[in-house]
């Protein structure tokens, strides 16, 4: 039988030295991050940043985080300061991106961060793509690797159902452990969380002073206005299914095993919620159910990020 998959890989020192040629190239590779996986670009290439914005048909004005192996060479994109130190020295690398000015001499194309003055950037854990990233000499800029406004990838496969055959290397580093993007921190003027994630609030505020969320004229994050985080079927919260071609999405112990019920931790752990999250949806909308409805989850720690894709996925 011929492997379908034939462009997923798994990471030799062969296929680390490919993947490295492939990005200087100005093409594009998807690759595993803690989080979800990545559609990865060379940051400095005009041509990879189109591609990435024309395959996923993502708005132009949509910025693309920026990522990193560790501090050497950052500073050269963007102005760090003191909240930047104190929160990168707790939770990096790691599941957290950092909205700082954007130099003015840095070689990041306008195109990544449409237009803004800031930078959004950060340094991924896991170990592939870590090791990729010390190898390189250029940032990686690498949004989800998902069409625009539907779920991220949570392993390989996810990814080459998103694209198929268009990107030639889909890295496999099984499925990613968070399962949820990461938390997005503006640090560029008064420190707001502008997208939740599994580094939370309350653990950040221990750091330092974090002002509210507030609508402001100028729009600081574009894309986190739209639609996003879809399945393709449509989402209902808070309420139980009727029928059986209905899915029912559901949180804690006291919910029964029946064949449309799908439980996002049976032991109550939120944690383990949002890394079933994506792939639950994924999952219940392969096998064909015409709605997802979900039950109330905890608004609370990794709750208000599961509930924050929730809400716009039901929008
Ligand atoms: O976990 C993650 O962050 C994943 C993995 C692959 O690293 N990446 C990811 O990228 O979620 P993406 O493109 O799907 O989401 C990036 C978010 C968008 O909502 C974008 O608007 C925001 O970050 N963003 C990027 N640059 C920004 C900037 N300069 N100012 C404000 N928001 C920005
Ligand atoms: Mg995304």
């Amino acid at each position: 039988m011929k492997n379908i998959y034939s462009n997923i890989y798994s990471l030799s020192k062969k296929m680390l030295k490919k993947t490295a040629k492939t990005l200087e190239e100005g093409n594009l590779v998807s690759l595993p991050t803690e989080t979800v996986y990545g559609l990865a670009g060379n940051a400095y290439s005009k041509k990879a940043l189109n591609s990435i914005y024309k395959l996923k048909k993502r708005p132009k004005k949509n910025p693309l985080i920026i990522h990193y192996y560790n501090l050497k060479n950052v500073d050269k994109d963007a102005v760090l300061n003191e909240k930047f130190y104190k929160l990168y020295k707790k939770f990096c690398p790691g599941p957290i991106t950092f909205i700082l000015k954007k130099k003015d001499k840095s070689k990041i194309s306008s195109l990544a961060t449409a237009k803004l003055n800031t930078v959004a950037i950060r340094f991924p854990s896991h170990k592939i793509i870590r090791s990729l990233l010390k190898i390189i000499n250029f940032p990686l800029a690498m949004p989800s690797a998902n069409h625009s406004s539907g779920l991220s990838p949570v392993n390989a496969f996810d990814v080459y159902d998103e694209f198929k055959k268009k990107i030639s290397i889909i890295i496999n580093g099984g499925q990613s452990k968070i399962g949820i993007e990461s938390t997005v921190i503006d640090l560029s003027e008064h420190p707001r969380i502008l997208r939740s994630g599994i580094i939370s609030l309350s653990e950040i505020k221990k750091l330092i002073k974090i002002f509210p969320y507030k609508k402001q004229k100028k729009i600081k994050s574009p894309g986190m206005l739209t639609k996003h985080y879809s399945p393709g079927i449509p989402v209902i919260l808070n309420k139980k299914p009727k029928n059986l071609s209905h899915a029912y999405m559901v949180f804690g112990g006291k919910f029964e095993n029946k064949s449309n019920y799908f439980n996002l931790s049976k032991k109550g752990n939120l944690k383990e919620a949002a890394s079933n999250l994506y792939k639950t949806m994924r999952k219940i909308k392969k096998k064909g159910f015409k709605k997802i409805f979900v039950s109330k989850i905890p608004n609370l720690g990794p709750g208000i990020a599961i509930n924050d894709r929730l809400k716009r996925a039901a929008k």
